[in-house]
């Protein structure tokens, strides 16, 4: 039997201790570190207000009804609190979380060993759900739905099924790619929800809250200056804190104020928009090789030594939600503002004014 993957402290203690442990793709950075500072709590999970009142309803009625939640499905950019979200959850449902992501799921026995493991009322968690492969997918079906799997057993004359009841749990799906997820699958989600890029304001609450836990000294000028360059953001918000902190410690007397965050984070290459040096030479790419675009996402790709799928996921959200990246059917744009903030005067590729590298 397979089951998840890293120490995320929500996971439930005992089982996956005994069981062979499946490693996921590559484990993003230090989860020790993400789940020091995740919040176990609507009252300390900063942010997704709109969502947090529903789902505070939902709770509280499959608590009344004294029924597990239904199946529910987060969708949205990387870094936004999906996997924290199912942990308040389950932590206000008093329940388990077992958490796994697709790619952990490549086997039937896989998916087969973890539902089978499962206790009445848990909350099942898979992150990038959209990656499921069909047999996976097929089988999720009848659990998501009655409650049962069904096995096969023997070889092909004598093979027999065998219906197998599952305790009613829940599935909480992650995905950065809802139009990925297939038209069945997305159908067994009661409840669907996207989540938001954070404000200023919602960040920098974020980041006090989090320099608090890590002992770091911080204004308010200075969680506001990392949390303008955080991107909407919290997964980049605590990797930025950690490294101004350490700028802080070295260069000054450790406290970080708006000045020392703003000197941080420029050494880091990091802008006031909060775009690095991949975002810029992918949109400066755009400006000054196809005056502007569109040009397709793998073009650049291979321009800017990166690849699609990274661009795709991780940097074109948040361009996109910044207005800076425009896509079409014919491949990605820029918008006159993007011009302006790269320091471009006009549309035309011979402008440029200043390169910020
Ligand atoms: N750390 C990461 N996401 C958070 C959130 N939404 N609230 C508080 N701390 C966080």
């Amino acid at each position: 039997m397979s089951i998840i993957s890293d120490d995320n402290d929500f996971q439930t203690q005992s089982t996956h201790k005994k069981n062979p442990v499946v490693k996921p793709e590559a484990i993003e950075f230090d989860k020790n570190f993400e789940n020091s500072i995740r919040p176990k709590s609507f009252d300390t999970y900063i942010g997704q207000s709109a969502l947090k009142d529903t789902l505070k309803i939902t709770i509280e009625a499959a608590k009344r009804r004294e029924k597990p939640l239904d199946h529910l499905l987060f969708y949205g950019p990387p870094g936004l609190g999906k996997t924290t979200l199912a942990g308040v959850i389950a932590q206000e449902m008093g329940v388990e979380i077992k958490i796994t992501s697709a790619p952990a799921l490549e086997r039937p026995r896989d998916i087969i060993g973890i539902l089978m493991s499962l206790q009445g009322g848990e909350i099942l968690f898979i992150d990038e759900i959209h990656r499921l492969n069909k047999v996976a997918e097929e089988i999720l079906y009848p659990a998501m739905e009655d409650f049962y799997l069904d096995m096969t057993t023997g070889k092909s004359q004598t093979v027999k099924t065998l219906r197998v009841p599952l305790p009613k749990f829940t599935l909480i799906g992650a995905t950065t790619k809802a139009g990925e997820l297939s038209g069945p699958l997305r159908d067994r989600f009661g409840i669907i929800h996207r989540l938001e890029f954070y404000t200023d304001k919602e960040l920098s609450q974020v980041i006090k809250r989090t320099a608090g836990i890590l002992e770091i000294e911080i204004d308010e000028k200075g969680a506001l200056a990392i949390a303008r360059r955080s991107r909407g953001t919290p997964r980049i918000a605590n990797r930025l804190i950690k490294r101004v902190s350490d700028y802080a410690l070295v260069k000054h007397d450790g406290k970080i104020t708006e000045q020392i965050a703003n000197e941080s984070l420029d050494i880091l290459k990091i802008d006031e928009f909060g775009l690095d040096t991949t975002d810029r030479s992918l949109l400066k790419l755009i400006i000054e090789k196809y005056d502007g675009g569109p040009v397709g996402i793998e073009t650049i790709a291979a321009a800017i030594g990166e690849d699609a799928r990274t661009i795709e996921d991780v940097c074109e959200p948040f361009l996109l939600q910044a207005g800076l990246l425009q896509r079409t059917p014919r491949g990605r744009k820029v918008s006159p503002e993007t011009y302006r903030h790269l320091g471009y005067k006009t549309k035309n590729a011979n402008s440029a004014q200043q390169s910020l590298f």
